[in-house]
């Protein structure tokens, strides 16, 4: 079942063209990525489909609902990770989770998030004293606070030592394992190929390559890829 359809996405801002012309689909289950340089367009996409910003022009449905004229019924059905500036410092992690499962239908109970996702022990530490690591952990139990169908993610391990990545992929991939779908947006073309079941990749507001990880590295290998994809493996595919 296709859960995400975006046929001919556009949006600027002003004269400046961010996405022009997106076309993808959203299989129910998979961890979809989206990877590419600053800039590309990924985030715009991601919030457009997420129903926080309004396009300009192309069709999007997620879970069959229009992201704007649905956005309500929508947002009672996808998570979507937090930047870190939308948390108070002062908030408790077990405070946090009361706080965004109040803005739900039927959230999930929000002891036993803390329990599947190994923050019952920090549930009296404030936000501001977690390290980037645990304040990674508490955006994905608040982006499924809501029990969604699909998630977000933006960006989830910028910023993150190599270890708390790794950490961070394992609890990803234990979404999926729930059943949940995951959009996934990284400049780290290793997450994105270690992580992802279907890959696109975005340069300069249009996809300019999809496929499973595997079929990304075979066109890579017989010079079918252009520049954006080279720049973000720094491969050499000679
Ligand atoms: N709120 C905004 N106002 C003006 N320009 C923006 C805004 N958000 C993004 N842009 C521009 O749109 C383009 C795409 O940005 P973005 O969607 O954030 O890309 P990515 O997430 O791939 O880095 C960039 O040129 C960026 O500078
Ligand atoms: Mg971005």
């Amino acid at each position: 079942m296709t859960v995400i359809e975006i046929d001919g996405l556009s949006k600027s801002y002003g004269t400046a063209k961010a996405v022009d012309g997106v076309s993808l689909r959203v299989e129910r289950g998979e961890i979809f990525g989206m990877a590419g340089p600053n800039g590309a367009g990924k985030t715009t996409i991601v919030e457009c489909a997420s129903g926080s910003r309004r396009r300009d022009g192309g069709t999007l449905r997620v879970l069959g609902l229009d992201p704007q004229s649905d956005r309500r019924r929508l947002l009672q059905r996808i998570g979507v990770q937090l930047q870190e500036a939308a948390l108070p410092d002062a908030i408790k992690v077990g405070e946090a989770l009361r706080m965004y499962a109040s803005f739900y239908d039927k959230p999930a109970d929000h002891r036993d998030l803390m329990d599947a996702w190994g923050l019952a022990d920090k549930r009296r530490a404030g936000f501001a004293s977690l390290s980037g690591g645990w304040k990674q952990r508490l955006f994905i139990a608040l982006a499924l606070v809501g029990n969604p169908e699909v998630v977000f993610l933006d960006e989830l391990t910028t910023g993150l030592d190599p270890a708390a990545r790794r950490t961070t992929w394992g609890l990803i991939r234990d979404m999926r394992e729930r059943g949940v779908t995951v959009v996934l947006v990284t400049h780290f073309m290793d997450e994105a190929e270690a992580l992802c079941d279907r890959i696109a990749i975005i340069d300069r507001g249009r996809v300019v390559a999809e496929g499973s990880p595997r079929e990304l590295v075979a066109k890579g290998r017989s010079g079918s890829l252009d520049g954006a994809y080279l720049a973000l493996t720094g491969r050499d595919m000679a």
